[in-house]
């Protein structure tokens, strides 16, 4: 595997499964793999679990490992071709990003739907030029449209915790004061896809998710039936992409409190953080045994590792 921008080119959830749980009961056991091998982190967004977990991979690996802030730190980058750069952008990304590629050997690009063009966003402008232009394997550290470390990890956590062979999963949206991209929403419902599991979306209507997301997959705008009998409940909000990055609604009725818990069989709750509690999820649901955040949180690392050994054994 050259590239890792998506959950689907794993191929075999199953051996990537067998890979991470062996990854997650040796972590040092590969150090020999990434010696005087470089990994670049490169954030265009904000992050607290991406940015730690997979520094924390790669050195579990014996890499080195470099995080360049874009917005912080280093020239403000045009990505538009054709643009007179007589403003505040130093430096193009076409020359930033070969220039990236001659220092590393494993590049990782955190770069999210900026929500100006829906086109741009789905096309993954930047994660493709990285591809395309520093002459390195790329991994997605998030992108516009998928995040799909974050669903590894996720997949991992349900596949610890479930104890029927076919978990009910329901993913549902709840409200959040501001526009978030579909990237989490997208990939998580690309990855169970990849499972035997029931699995249930629910959102209210205008924030149905991408048709080559959802297709074959049930979607319902009626969140009480979804969670009638969930082993596992995924919260997560997502900004329209019918009315493409618009907050169509902020109905708390839709926030995962005891009371809708209550509607499951017991499910444990997941959610990918950062989380708004009392938006999202109460206080007391976040705080139930029965939460699984922050164990899906660690299982960032196995995801990263998993992945970054896949890459690492392709060079
Ligand atoms: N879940 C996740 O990707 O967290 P960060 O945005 O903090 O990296």
């Amino acid at each position: 595997m050259r590239h890792f921008t998506s959950i689907r080119q794993l191929g075999s959830l199953e051996e990537a499964l067998k890979a991470a749980k062996y990854v997650k009961e040796n972590p040092f056991a590969d150090q020999a793999l990434g010696r005087n091998r470089t990994a670049l982190l490169v954030f265009f967004n904000n992050s607290l679990r991406t940015r730690l977990s997979t520094q924390k991979a790669a050195m579990n690996l014996g890499m080195n490992v470099m995080v360049l802030d874009v917005n912080q730190g280093a020239w403000k980058l045009e990505t538009e071709r054709g643009v007179v750069m007589d403003g505040d952008k130093s430096e193009h990304l076409l020359e930033a990003i070969p220039v990236m590629g001659c220092y590393a050997d494993v590049i990782g690009v955190r770069s999210f739907a900026r929500f100006q063009s829906r086109e741009d966003d789905y096309n993954e402008v930047i994660l493709n030029q990285f591809i395309q232009y520093s002459g390195k394997p790329v991994f997605s550290m998030e992108a516009a449209t998928r995040h799909p470390l974050q669903t590894l990890a996720d997949i991992l956590t349900i596949e610890e915790h479930k104890t029927k062979a076919r978990p009910k999963v329901v993913m549902t949206w709840a409200p959040h004061p501001k526009a978030l991209p579909q990237a989490v929403p997208n990939s998580f419902a690309e990855g169970l896809d990849m499972t035997g599991y029931d699995f249930v979306i629910a959102n209210p209507e205008g924030y149905d998710l991408a048709p080559e997301f959802t297709r074959g997959i049930k979607v319902t705008h009626n969140q009480d039936e979804a969670l009638e009998g969930a082993d596992f409940v995924y919260a997560k909000n997502w900004a329209s992409y019918e009315q493409y990055g618009q907050v169509l609604s902020k109905d708390m009725g839709w926030t995962v409190t005891s009371e809708k818990m209550a509607l499951t069989d017991n499910a444990f709750f997941l959610h990918c953080l950062p989380v708004r509690r009392n938006m999202i999820v109460t206080d007391d649901v976040i705080e139930s045994p029965r939460s699984l955040v922050i164990p899906e949180a660690a299982n960032r690392v196995v995801a990263a590792q998993t992945i970054l050994k896949m890459m690492l054994e392709s060079l």
